[in-house]
């Protein structure tokens, strides 16, 4: 898949060899990310093909730079920043990359330094005393600014979301009318966001937090420039297959269209997981065996945050070069710092036999996986790969035949 340009409809993918398994072969002490740039490529282009507006990347969900330069030269142009430190990091490695700050809570100064140094124009705020603080920063010499994009950000139900993003942020409907009137007034476009939660599972929780938003403008009355539908499509793990992406892009231009809103007004959204989960594996070494718990070299303080602390399981493989014969049997894993919370519990599907010394590729940790890395005790991960076999799972290829799929794409 080194063209991306697939066309319409998902493209069918090369078989490709194991890369994993030549890199265990060399038996690596530390965990070596394995890192996919055809993937990400991939994922941009049908974003950028298929989405009727414009795709923000949610730096947050993996800030690489390669991913990020990758990302851009598979042309996306725009990125959602949350802080002060990733507006620096793309504005630095990107010739003119357009930057929003879509952090609602926000430093004063980050902003200053947002607007007056890195040509920031789009900040998102969910309150009045944001708003204020936009307003203040970003005049000169007690000047407004005047070229302020500002997308108040409401509060949407997670019902269709695995990761809930409901409680934290955005204004609740006793309070759009005045901040949309406000922000309107201080605004050269005004934008209304949300965000439905991560890996929403239905295209419907995009028609529900729309219908918010359709409810916030006509009580407000204003003319809305812009409707960002934030983040929140799904990549595909164990147990998770939802519906194809296109479906969300349907509904998602279906329902934009019949908002009240300005006709020239633009639609965007902020793909984080869908954009770079694909991006990177993990393969790990079994360092013990007890029972059904594996003790491997990475865990809830590395990559593996997510499926520590909520439980999200991703696809594993055991990576050797006579495959396993016996079935395969679920284990739990233990990370290698000190910490009992140090513990992924699955399970996680694998052949009985399994043991120290083995290695395994943990897929799917492109978004939120690798972001999430410390130091903590002092285990951290070893060397990055590119590598240009499949990811194990995709949502953008249709995995091959049974007999001719690579060891490495599984069956969920
Ligand atoms: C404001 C905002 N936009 C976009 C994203 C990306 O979301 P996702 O990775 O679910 O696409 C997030 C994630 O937390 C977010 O907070």
């Amino acid at each position: 898949m080194h063209k991306h340009h697939s066309a319409l409809g998902l493209a069918t993918t090369p078989v490709k060899a194991d890369a994993g398994l030549e890199i265990a072969e060399r038996r690596p002490v530390q965990p070596v990310t394995l890192v996919r740039p055809h993937a990400a490529r991939r994922a941009a282009r049908f974003f950028i093909e298929k989405f009727a507006g414009k795709s923000l990347y949610a730096v947050k969900a993996n800030p690489s730079p390669d991913l990020i330069r990758t990302l851009w030269d598979s042309g996306i142009t725009h990125y959602d920043v949350a802080s002060i430190a990733e507006v620096r990091l793309v504005a630095g490695l990107l010739p003119n990359p357009t930057l929003c700050f879509m952090h609602p809570v926000k430093a004063e100064e980050a902003i200053r330094e947002a607007y007056f140094e890195h040509n920031v124009r789009t900040f998102s705020l969910d309150s009045i005393e944001e708003l204020e603080k936009i307003v203040r920063a970003t005049a000169k010499d007690d000047v407004a600014a005047t070229d302020l994009t500002l997308c108040v950000r409401l509060r949407v139900p997670s019902d269709h979301a695995k990761l809930s993003l409901a409680s934290k942020f955005g204004a609740m409907p006793n309070e759009t009318k005045e901040l949309l009137f406000a922000a309107r007034q201080a605004a050269d476009a005004l934008g209304v966001c949300f965000h439905v939660g991560s890996q929403a599972m239905s295209p419907a929780a995009y028609v529900q937090a729309l219908g918010h938003v359709r409810a916030a403008i006509l009580d407000a009355a204003v003319t809305v420039d812009v409707i960002d539908v934030g983040g929140g499509f799904p990549s595909i793990y164990p147990g998770m297959d939802p519906a194809p992406l296109e479906a969300y892009f349907d509904v998602i231009k279906d329902t934009f269209e019949a908002l009240p809103i300005s006709y020239s007004a633009e639609l965007w959204a902020e793909p984080g997981r869908a954009l770079c989960a694909e991006y990177a594996s993990l393969l790990v070494r079994v360092e013990k065996r007890r029972g059904d718990q594996l003790y491997i070299n990475d865990g809830a303080y590395g990559a593996l945050f997510d499926a520590a602390h909520v439980g999200w399981r991703f696809p594993v493989k055991l990576v050797r070069r006579t495959p396993s014969e016996t079935r395969s049997t679920g284990f739990s894993f233990y990370g290698p710092t000190c910490d009992d919370i140090d513990h992924m519990a699955g399970p996680f599907e694998l052949p009985a036999d399994i043991q120290a010394g083995d290695y395994i590729e943990i897929g799917m940790l492109g978004a939120y996986g690798c972001a999430m890395r410390t130091g903590f005790n002092g285990f951290t991960a070893g060397e990055t790969v590119v590598v240009d076999d499949e990811p194990m799972a995709s949502a953008y290829v249709e995995v091959p035949a049974e007999q001719a799929r690579p060891s490495n794409v599984v069956t969920l």
